[in-house]
């Protein structure tokens, strides 16, 4: 059963997932940190940031990449993490991994990915938001609940809420690379944040739905150790 945390708003469960992160930390300066993207674990690195721990050591591995965005694109989640973890965190960029970033070609680069994780020992801990459609990573409705690191096409929903971080919407690129929901089980804690209204259908499935390869976030409820943090109104339908 996942611990759920209802605080009043983002600032609050940013503060409440940095604590995980920090204590974690200072435990062990080289733990090994899954990272997101997207709006929801913004709050998280900023009060983690306030913090002003040495993260020097940390290792970290990111969820999630397009596929196909020219290098350097400053939506590539390689250029969203650099600007929102590693520099206002001080992470050292070396230790800090996307998958497909590691210079090697896009077949088997969900496999290296896998193997990079393992050689550094699992991830401790994860955190994650959650998309409308359920997912997390990029595991749209319909992913196994063993996949692992690989290729997947965005679903349409995904593609339209993405779109505000680029020029136009079809800019928004179809495909990418994505943990998969067996690799994210894998870590040893979950921390899953979700805000609004707009994601509590996707958080009631998750938290209370059929485990269920239909519904990829409800394979949070497969993990001894979760913590989900929401606001009110992505509680609301729990
Ligand atoms: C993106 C990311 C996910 C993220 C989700 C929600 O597509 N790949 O890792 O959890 O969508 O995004 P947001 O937090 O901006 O709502």
């Amino acid at each position: 059963m996942a611990e759920i945390a209802i605080v009043p708003d983002a600032e609050a469960a940013g503060e409440l997932a940095a604590e995980q992160i920090a204590r974690l930390v200072t435990r062990r300066a080289d733990a090994v940190l899954g990272l997101a993207t997207g709006s929801t674990p913004l709050t998280t690195w900023t009060a983690l940031a306030r913090r002003s721990l040495d993260l020097s050591a940390a290792r970290g591995f990111a969820l999630d990449e397009y596929v196909g965005l020219p290098d350097g694109h400053p939506e590539s989640y390689r250029a969203v993490i650099t600007r929102e973890v590693v520099e206002p965190l001080g992470l050292t960029p070396e230790l800090v991994h996307v998958p497909g970033d590691d210079g090697g070609p896009l077949e088997g680069a969900g496999a290296r990915y896998e193997a990079a994780i393992a050689a550094a020992g699992g991830v401790d801990l994860q955190i994650l938001g959650i998309g409308r459609t359920g997912h997390i990573g990029f595991n749209e409705p319909g992913s196994s609940l063993a996949s692992r690191t690989r290729i997947k096409t965005l679903t349409e929903a995904t593609r339209a809420d993405n779109a505000r971080f680029f020029d136009s919407p079809d800019q928004v690129p179809r495909h990418c690379l994505t943990q998969g929901l067996g690799t994210i089980l894998d870590a040893r804690q979950l921390v899953l944040l979700a805000f609004g209204e707009a994601k509590a259908e996707a958080v009631a499935e998750a938290v209370e739905g059929p485990v269920s390869a239909s519904s990829p976030g409800s394979a949070i409820q497969l993990h001894p150790k979760v913590l989900v943090i929401v606001d009110e109104a992505a509680a609301s339908r729990l």
